[in-house]
C-alpha cells in the first residue's frame, strides 16, 4: 500500500477536509488528485468535481497574497505549512481556512505529492491574539478519537 493509498482510506470519512495533489507547484499545478467527503463539504462542491482543479480555485478578491506566498515558498522547499487562508466557497462566501499542508515523499526521498488537512475557523472572541493559533478556533470539533489522532500526527499545531 503507498503512502497515497494509506491516506484516502484513512481520509475517506474523517469529519477535517483533506486534499491530495500531485507535487507540481508551477501552473497548471498543483493537480488535484483526490479529496474526501468533508472537504466537499468545506468548500461546498461535490468532490468528484474538484479533481483535476488547482486548489487556487479557492481563492478571491481577499486572500493575501503574502500568505500564498509562504505556502509556495513552504511547498518548493518541501517543508510543512501551517496557516491561515482567505477561501470561497461555490456559493461566493467567504470563509477563513486553517491549513497544515505536507510533502509526501517516496522513499528515494522525492516529493510525490501534497496532503493538506483543511478546517475553518473563527475568530475567538476576547482572547489576546499572541499568535495566529490563538486567534482561531475550530467552527467544529471532530469526535474525541479523532482529535486524539490529530494530536498525535501534530495537525494543526506548530512544531
Ligand atoms: C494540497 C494543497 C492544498 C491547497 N489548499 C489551498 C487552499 O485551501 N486555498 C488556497 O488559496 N490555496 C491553496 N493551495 C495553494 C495553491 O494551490 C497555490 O499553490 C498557491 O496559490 C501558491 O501558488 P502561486 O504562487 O502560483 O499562487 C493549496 C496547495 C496544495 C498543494
Amino acid at each position: 500500500m503507498t503512502a497515497l493509498e494509506l491516506l484516502r482510506a484513512v481520509a475517506h470519512n474523517a469529519p477535517v477536509g483533506v486534499v491530495v495533489t500531485d507535487a507540481t507547484i508551477d501552473l497548471p499545478g498543483p493537480t488535484i488528485l483526490y479529496v474526501n467527503a468533508a472537504f466537499g463539504r468545506l468548500v461546498g462542491r461535490d468532490p468528484g468535481s474538484l479533481i483535476g482543479l488547482s486548489p487556487r480555485f479557492m481563492q478571491g478578491k481577499e486572500t493575501r497574497r503574502a500568505q500564498l506566498d509562504s505556502f509556495r515558498r513552504a511547498m518548493t522547499a518541501g517543508v510543512r505549512f501551517h496557516g491561515y487562508l482567505t477561501n470561497y466557497r461555490a456559493d461566493g462566501t467567504r470563509y477563513r481556512a486553517e491549513i497544515d499542508c505536507r510533502p509526501l515523499r517516496s522513499a528515494d526521498g522525492r516529493v510525490e505529492n501534497f496532503v493538506s488537512f483543511e478546517r475553518e475557523v473563527v475568530r475567538r472572541v476576547g482572547r489576546p491574539a499572541m499568535s495566529a493559533d490563538g486567534r482561531y478556533e475550530p467552527i467544529s470539533v471532530g469526535d474525541d478519537m479523532l482529535a486524539g489522532v490529530l494530536q498525535e500526527l501534530a495537525l494543526f499545531r506548530h512544531i
